[in-house]
């Protein structure tokens, strides 16, 4: 039997994080086009393969998440995408999730989909090389106003089956509540909510009997909304953000990972390193690491642009942008 725990602390090795290469269909053809790049399904497995298949990634990445077609798809090379990356030492993950609807209960709130069929995809994706999995539940902050405690905690009920789910399988689950950076709100706000999401998810998680040893925990960090014109410093990120944590997520958790919530790529780095800095000072319970999409993609998309002469140059900027990150985490 698998040891869950182990598993999921291994993604926790210093210098190291997750990419979160798991955009859905509808996701990843906004990504190209907003780079000009044309989009259908042999245009998602090159931006695939552009990433997964970049030589010397495992030097910085101990796990990557994709999304369900890319485990069925082959690299340049020919191999399958998850064979490729567990030779490398990659762990392969995915995303269950099958995206967000409106609430009924509130109509401007999102709710996450995909507990349905879950167990006989876990099972699929098992036998396609998934050793962990992520869900994503979105949270928006409007004002006082939203979020609202029915929709935090119906999330968090999903989050909590879908972790029940996914250990059950015998495989590692990612609890992604995302609060958005979207809105005029302030780094107080932004704070409040998270650590108000993150307690309502724990106690759920407590009344489901999910064992929190073997979860991770994928926050959003602490910060000013992006239409509130206030910037902040990397200082007050970290700051607010390990306040929020050290409030609401147990130490027992195998670790927590930051995404990236459209930070630009030198945003998103800089306040991972006052974060990881702040965190070893300070004694934070857990380890800490990244699991950025467009903060570690997007600069190496405007190189790239599609084309395969471009794809040197854009891979390279690509492990640049990596190198940084994981200088960030200041643990080698
Ligand atoms: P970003 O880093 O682009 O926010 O994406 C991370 C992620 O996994 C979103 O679900």
């Amino acid at each position: 039997m698998t040891d869950l725990v182990a598993l999921a602390r291994s993604f926790f090795v210093p210098g190291k994080g997750i990419l979160a290469a798991d955009e859905s269909v509808h996701s990843a053809t906004a990504r190209l086009s907003q780079y000009g790049i044309s989009t259908s399904e042999e245009m998602r497995r090159q931006f695939r393969d552009l990433f997964i298949n970049a030589p010397g990634i495992e030097q910085y990445v101990s796990g990557i998440i994709l999304f369900s077609e890319t485990l069925l798809q082959k690299g340049n090379d020919k191999k399958l995408f998850p064979k490729s990356l567990t030779a490398r030492g990659v762990q392969p993950g995915i995303k269950v999730d099958l995206g967000t609807e409106p609430f009924p209960n509130s109509p401007h709130e999102l709710i996450t989909q995909g507990l349905l069929d879950l167990p006989e995809r876990l099972a699929v994706y098992k036998s396609q090389g998934a050793v962990f999995t992520k869900w994503r539940a979105v949270v928006r902050i409007d004002g006082d106003e939203l979020p609202t405690n029915v929709a935090l905690h119906e999330n968090a009920k999903r989050l909590a089956n879908y972790a029940k789910e996914v250990q059950s399988a015998g495989l590692v689950p990612i609890l992604e509540p995302e609060v958005l950076l979207e809105g005029k709100h302030s780094r107080a706000r932004s704070r409040a909510v998270i650590e108000e999401t993150l307690h309502t998810l724990f106690s759920v998680l407590d009344e489901y009997a999910v064992d929190r040893a073997s979860i991770i925990i994928k926050t959003s960090m602490t910060l000013s909304g992006s239409e509130s014109g206030k910037k902040d410093t990397p200082e007050e990120v970290a700051a607010d953000t390990l306040a929020a944590l050290v409030a609401s997520v147990p130490p027992q958790v195998a670790g927590i990972v930051f995404l990236s919530g459209g930070q630009l790529p030198d945003q998103a780095t800089a306040n991972l390193a006052a974060l990881s800095r702040l965190a070893r000072e300070s004694g934070a319970p857990w380890p800490l690491t990244f699991s950025y999409a467009r903060a570690l993609q997007d600069e190496a998309l405007e190189v790239w642009k599609g084309k395969e002469e471009n794809v040197p140059a854009a891979r390279a900027t690509f492990l640049a942008r990596l190198q940084k990150v994981s200088d960030a985490l200041g643990t080698r």
